[in-house]
């Protein structure tokens, strides 16, 4: 089966992205037919600053490399690379209804945050799903965030089958459970808008400090506390093993503990967790020759496919003589 999925490269990746989104790819690798980009088109309806855009969308590609993605298992490969992708997106565009594109929840945010609405904004769910059906893709692991865009993916897909016949696969979307939701510093969803973000690399004692600095209840220090409900506690168990939760959660229910020694735990036990990613990185950091095959190749492998499917619905809708 072949999985799809991409990545925006719009700032410093955190613990929700890891648990929410790239930890899925390194585990589906294993068992699936794997392609993964790093989506520095999308990226572009945010990142104006072109030496800013670049250097994320090289910095998205050693962090994937770095946390496990096995380039002789998965294609990696950047969005851009593959000029096929923008030719279908157009394809596609005809034939998309406005109004599904008004209703995507992405967009209605972005708007409402006050975000000029342009048409690479507007449009940025046909692009999506130009992405997808240009590698023939079955299953898109994404976050729940995501799972609207493939809905969307599948309309845009099946009524141009409808129209012209059948030209392409129609996805499914894969979400993790407890990769639904990370909890921030704040105890909101974690996410960059939010400025409540701890990262996955980048300085350890200053993450330490953030770690420490993870806001609390006025609980007092002997008083029980129900731990599905702390998110301390969610995010130790994101690292911790089986017995190390249960011996957490079992602390939590007696009562008689302080969160600064839980704030410590999550720290411990995050930094073992990304120790050997951080090596990786620090390693492929000083290697970038290597990063940049790594991509090259994995754009022709990438195009290969693309150039089929794109002749494919070119053909099926009378696109080219
Ligand atoms: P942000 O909210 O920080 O801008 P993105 O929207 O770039 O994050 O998310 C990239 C991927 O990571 C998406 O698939 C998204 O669902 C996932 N993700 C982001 N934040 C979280 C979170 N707090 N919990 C789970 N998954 C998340
Ligand atoms: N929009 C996705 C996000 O923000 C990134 C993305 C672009 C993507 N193209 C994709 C994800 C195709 C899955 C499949 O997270």
């Amino acid at each position: 089966m072949r999985v799809l999925s991409g990545i925006q490269p719009t700032g410093r990746p955190h613990w929700g992205n890891f648990f929410g989104a790239i930890a899925q790819y390194i585990q589906l690798q294993q068992t699936h037919e794997g392609f993964y980009f790093i989506a520095d088109l999308h990226a572009l309806t945010t990142i104006r600053d072109p030496q800013q855009l670049r250097q994320n969308t090289f910095d998205a590609a050693l962090d994937l490399l770095a946390l496990g993605l096995d380039p002789t298992k998965a294609t990696l490969f950047v969005q851009s690379a593959v000029p096929e992708v923008s030719e279908l997106t157009w394809l596609l565009m005809t034939g998309t209804p406005m109004g599904l594109l008004e209703r995507c929840h992405a967009y209605k945010e972005k708007k409402a945050k006050g975000l000029t609405a342009d048409a690479g904004l507007f449009t940025y769910p046909v692009l999506m799903a130009a992405d997808i059906l240009a590698y023939d893709s079955q299953l898109v692991p994404v976050g729940q965030d995501q799972v609207q865009h493939i809905e969307v993916c599948r309309d845009i897909a099946g009524t141009f089958n409808h129209q012209f016949g059948e030209t392409f696969v129609l996805p499914k979307a894969k979400t993790l459970e407890h990769g639904a939701k990370v909890p921030g510093t704040d105890g909101q969803k974690m996410s960059k808008s939010y400025d409540n973000t701890l990262p996955l690399f980048g300085d350890e004692k200053a993450i330490r400090k953030q770690i420490m600095r993870i806001v609390t209840d006025s609980r007092a220090m002997e008083d029980a506390k129900e731990p599905e409900s702390d998110h301390l506690y969610q995010l130790y168990r994101l690292f911790a093993d089986r017995d190390q939760v249960d011996a957490m959660a079992a602390m939590y229910r007696r009562g008689g503990f302080g969160y600064g020694a839980v704030k410590k735990a999550v720290a411990d036990a995050s930094e073992a967790y990304f120790a050997a990613a951080r090596a990786k990185r620090r390693d492929l950091e000083a290697n970038q020759d290597y990063v940049q095959q790594v991509l090259t190749a994995g754009a022709g492998r990438a195009r290969e496919i693309a150039s089929t499917v794109l002749a494919r619905a070119k053909s099926a809708c009378g696109v080219g003589l």
